[in-house]
């Protein structure tokens, strides 16, 4: 230990002289299964593993096999770890979806690390909702923390041809719908993507919050991208584990990496990976519970302008193993850096360096799949951040947008031209599935399809279901997609046209809960408006007659109640209200 080691706080536990029976009684019990004295009062940091890999989710499973290399690097550094279970959260296995339980794994990681005798924590990260609830909770406790990606699966291939997770199911819907495939073909194709243990090998919700994890400076260089079948992979694992009992010793807090600026950094990194539109609800989540103030504005502000230089499904054609080999974020940091790009070069990473000494010198190595920054896929491919009498916030990705409706609505700047259209209004997506095949509608091609009764309160946690088709009449007719807008989510994984995380939801008094069938919508892209086009007296008979707790269905559990009853809008990362009042806990507080 050097003389800089700040007095650990497991030794309030394990070692505390001034109350010598309490801490034989927390001894005894970690005794049992062999730990030693010495490794529990020499002084060692206790390194927590907080382990999100079990049989009920799958995209994190391999991280129970990494853990024996965190485990081997934490001991050869003069550490000593106790492995966390952390509540499950398996984006495709759970209803009515994974992203209700991010807040309930965040306040059992925090309670976790807080109560028990913790110094250091290796965050295993990987599928959708695993990184943000481990980073929300490393930042209330803030005690050194870094993260470790279990890393994508290997690319998928069907018949000589790419097949990426999540991607090829909205492909394999629209062979399915016209009669090519059946449904053994259709389950034969979607699981084709699925090659190895790993997350999803797009650019998808995982692909862009693990990168992310790694622009905030929160895992070591390069960490992100390496598949989770490769060698790198675990050692990868041996060097985090190293790594985390440095950062004790030199008490490196997620406040420290996590600063506004790294926010900053991540915000424009989204934009050059092309990065899921969950991530802005994760990323100001993040930044609420360290007490960093960061809204859907910030990503306008500093993400339009940045080009899309990541060629991953859905923007663009290849998968994880590629971006890997491409050079993963180091490469896009490092194009990013090589034009003034990235505004915090400075910003210090969970290894002690600064972002531009990490990647300063980086750039492509495979220049089809991170373009070099002269030559990107798309200029201005970041979100608008989009308000009017039908929200407040709501977020648009624009490096999905089709280059006629870009060319038309978007990018030229001589042409007024906004977008206006009939609403078709679907409550939640069992209506939608109902309803968009009935011709009785009228659905053309200058409608917009509006979904509302799917955010955080209405769902509950928000579905992923903005991304609506087109009535399969206009399928035939070769109209793929009509504009989308709506209260809930979008996968990352998908690619149309949408307007998303609308907020206030329709369940919390938003506009969405006023509109109609057939009322015009106005959306002009270059102003970032959105509204219906319904005079304000109208509006407010439609708002008295809404009834007490609209596009509300009855709770099916006791946390949906709680979460209905305190969750905050997308906007503001989908928290727990009064959850970001508590900042710092292990320093404030003498366990
Ligand atoms: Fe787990 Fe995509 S479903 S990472
Ligand atoms: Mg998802």
């Amino acid at each position: 230990m050097s003389d800089k080691t700040p007095k650990l706080r497991s030794q309030n536990w394990f070692n505390n002289p001034d109350d010598p029976e309490m801490t034989a009684l927390y001894l005894e019990r970690y005794l049992n299964y062999g730990l030693t004295r010495e490794e529990l009062q020499s002084g060692k940091p206790i390194i927590g593993i907080a382990q999100t890999g079990s049989d009920l989710s799958p995209c994190n499973r391999h991280h129970i096999e990494l853990t024996k290399r965190v485990r081997d690097g934490v001991i050869s550094a003069g550490g000593t770890v106790i492995e966390i279970p952390v509540h499950p959260i398996q984006e495709t296995g759970k209803r009515p979806t994974a992203m209700l339980d991010r807040n309930l794994a965040y306040l059992s990681l925090v309670e976790t690390l807080f109560g028990y005798p913790i110094d250091g924590v290796v965050l295993n990260i990987g599928c959708d909702k695993t990184t943000p609830a481990l980073l929300m909770a490393a930042a209330t406790v803030n005690i050194p923390a870094i993260a470790l990606s279990v890393g994508p699966m290997l690319n998928g291939w069907f018949r000589g041809e790419r097949t990426g997770s999540g991607t090829i199911v909205w492909k394999a819907r629209e062979l399915l719908a016209a009669g090519e495939i059946d449904d053994d073909g259709f389950l034969e194709l979607v699981s084709s993507s699925a090659t190895s243990v790993g997350y999803c090998n797009t650019m998808g919700t995982a692909t862009t919050m693990n990168s992310l994890a790694e622009a905030l400076g929160m895992q070591l260089p390069g960490s992100a991208a390496i598949p989770a079948a490769y060698r790198k992979r675990g050692q990868m694992s041996y060097a985090t584990g190293q790594r985390i009992v440095q950062m004790v010793h030199d008490d490196l807090k997620p406040t420290d990496i996590m600063t506004r600026q790294a926010f900053e950094n991540a915000i424009v990194v989204n934009s050059a990976i092309g990065g899921s539109t969950n991530a802005p609800i994760h990323l100001n989540a993040i930044a609420r519970h360290l007490g960093v103030k960061l809204d859907n504005d910030d990503w306008q502000r500093l993400g339009h302008k940045v080009p899309l230089l990541v060629n991953l499904q859905p923007a663009g054609a290849y998968l994880g193993e590629d971006y890997f080999h491409a050079g993963g974020v180091p490469a896009v940091i490092g194009e990013l850096l090589g034009a003034g790009l990235l505004p915090h070069p400075d910003a210090v990473t969970a290894n002690g360096k600064t972002m531009a000494e990490n990647c300063g010198d980086k750039r492509t190595e495979t220049p089809e799949v991170i373009k070099p920054i002269g030559e990107p896929m798309t200029r201005e491919a970041g979100f608008i951040n989009l308000s009017g009498n039908l929200f407040d916030s709501a977020i648009m990705k624009t490096s999905v947008i089709s280059k006629e409706f870009r060319d038309r609505y978007l990018s030229n700047p001589d042409d007024p031209e906004a977008f206006e259209g009939r609403a078709i209004v679907f409550d939640g997506p069992e209506d939608f599935h109902r309803r968009i095949d009935d011709e009785s509608l009228g659905i053309d091609e200058h409608c917009i399809l509006i979904m509302r009764g799917a955010g955080p309160i209405g769902y509950p946690g928000g579905a992923e279901v903005v991304n609506m088709r087109p009535p399969a009449y206009l399928l035939k007719r070769g109209i793929h997609a009509l504009p989308c807008m709506g209260d809930g989510r979008q996968s990352g994984t998908s690619g149309s046209p949408s307007i998303l995380n609308a907020s206030p939801e329709a369940a919390d008094g938003g506009g969405l809960a006023l509109v109609r069938t057939g009322d015009r919508i106005r959306i002009d892209l270059r102003k970032c408006t959105a509204d219906m086009l319904v005079d304000q007296a109208e509006l407010d008979a439609r708002r008295a007659a809404l009834p007490d707790r609209p596009f509300t269905p009855q709770s099916q559990s006791p946390w949906q109640e709680i979460f209905r009853q305190k969750v905050r809008p997308f906007s503001e990362g989908m928290v727990l209200e009064g959850a970001p009042d508590f900042q710092d806990i292990a320093h404030k507080s003498v366990p």
